[in-house]
């Protein structure tokens, strides 16, 4: 039952309506309380402890290891359904039918190719460019191409409008990592199901066709769906930040890729495991480096653990951690890394430090490893992740704009100079 807040300030009352979420989570709404009280506002850098929208896309208790996608648990997503299944589902609501996934299989067949002038554009850049600032550009770019403001009222527009990023930014993906290795570039196997296109699109030689491998398909397909969505993170909520201008949603993408290189989200993959591999070449001495870690004087931070919300396991790295068991073993490949990182958890997790901050290795604790083992190379880490995520960021947008939110646009405490007057540069 929804009771007020009541907030004193300076001795005034103010009564403070609550929203319950359904899964019993408490908001308390401040809409009224800057025009009520004459200015006052809450402040909370970081965001920690402010929600910034009603959502029914993710759930997630970060206390109790819990992560939901429409209500599905992410255990049961990542064992049985596939990444198009989930991606279907985090965008429209539900899991689709037979007929509603073919029918997203052969729109986003139709829609997989890339104006030849795109080419142009990703030739103006090194090799030595990251592919997530390729990939972040090129998806910009995308909307030279494809003029026209979404009608967000019409359902087939909208509609048009995820099929088309759907379909293209994969091949934006692959284009991203072949110009760095100076390869022809591709557009896969319309023939193939959407992930193993994605590996096909990224490894397929003139010379060599590139041959699935079941092994390394299941643990892909598993990979994105685990990435597919996280609710209110710094990328979606940049997506959705974006997107409030009424930007378009090539362009507020572009931006939610920009927000998840950041070695604190989602480049923290490439971090671990050059951390990982620079713990190994300095003879594996892990505790040097969670001293390092703990010490207040080094900006060293352990990467791919703690996590804003989760004072527990991320339920997604417990299942990577699985799966980089299986998948190394499958596939015969022996990966020093995976021990030091094994024994990095184990002698984090029984040091006090870390015990008490709550911190728990994250979903790219244990991801590199197995990209690796799969081939991708480290700087496409974040890439990948990426197109998991490029649902969830879909998801997010849309629902942003179905509920027509108001463009975010935060309040501050000034907290700079008063009035001066100017000086004159000769007095200065
Ligand atoms: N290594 C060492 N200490 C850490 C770490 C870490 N990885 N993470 C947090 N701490 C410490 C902080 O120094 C702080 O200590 P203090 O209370 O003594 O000052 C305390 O734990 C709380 O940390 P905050 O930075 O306040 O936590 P916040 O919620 O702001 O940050 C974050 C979360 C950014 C993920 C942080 O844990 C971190 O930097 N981790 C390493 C990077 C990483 O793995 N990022 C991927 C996150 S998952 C994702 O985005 C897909």
């Amino acid at each position: 039952m929804a009771e007020n807040a009541t907030l004193v300030l300076q001795g005034k009352k103010y009564e403070l309506p609550v929203t319950i979420g359904t899964e019993g989570e408490i908001g308390i709404n401040i809409k009224s309380l800057r025009a009520e009280s004459g200015g006052a506002i809450t402040l909370d850098p970081g965001y920690k402890n402010t929600g910034s929208c009603e959502s029914a896309i993710t759930f997630l208790d970060g206390e109790k290891s819990i992560l939901r996608y429409r209500g599905y648990a992410i255990e049961d997503l990542a064992e049985k359904a596939s990444f198009l299944e989930v991606a279907y589902l985090l965008i429209f609501g539900e899991l689709p039918t037979q007929s509603e996934l073919d029918k997203l299989n052969k729109d986003i067949k139709k829609q997989a190719y890339l104006d030849d002038d795109l080419k142009k554009i990703l030739d103006g850049f090194p090799k030595s460019a990251h592919p997530m600032g390729v990939l972040a550009s090129m998806t910009s770019a995308l909307v030279a191409f494809n003029p026209g403001s979404v009608n967000v009222n019409s359902q087939e527009d909208m509609y048009n409008a995820i099929i088309k990023i759907l379909a293209k930014f994969p091949i934006l993906v692959a284009w991203a990592f072949r110009k760095r290795n100076g390869w022809p570039l591709e557009y896969g196997d319309g023939s193939s199901n959407y992930v193993n296109n994605i590996l096909k699109m990224m490894f397929d030689m003139p010379n060599e066709k590139y041959e699935l491998n079941p092994i390394v398909s299941e643990a892909f397909n598993k990979l994105l769906i685990l990435h597919a969505d996280h609710e209110q993170n710094c990328s979606a909520s940049t997506v959705r930040m974006v997107g409030s201008s009424h930007a378009g949603l090539f362009v507020s993408i572009s931006a939610g890729i920009s927000a998840l290189w950041g070695p604190l989200h989602g480049g923290a993959n490439q971090a671990v495991v050059e951390m990982l591999e620079s713990i190994k070449e300095n003879g594996g001495d892990t505790q040097k480096y969670l001293a390092k870690a703990k010490d207040k004087e080094d900006p060293f931070r352990l990467m791919g653990f703690g996590h804003r919300v989760y004072k527990n396991f991320d339920p997604r790295a417990k299942i990577i951690k699985k799966s980089a068991d299986e998948v190394l073993g499958k596939l015969g490949v022996e990966d020093p890394v995976l021990d030091i990182a094994k024994r990095l958890e184990k002698e984090a997790l029984q040091d006090d430090y870390f015990v008490k901050r709550k911190l728990y290795p994250n979903v790219d604790f244990y991801s590199g490893i197995i990209y690796r083992a799969l081939g991708i190379p480290t700087e496409m880490f974040t890439v990948i992740f990426a197109i998991g995520r490029l649902p969830g960021w879909i998801a997010q947008w849309r629902e942003m704009r179905l509920r027509k939110e108001p463009i975010g646009r935060p309040r501050q405490i000034y907290v700079g100079r008063n009035k001066r007057d100017f000086q004159e540069i000769q007095d200065r």
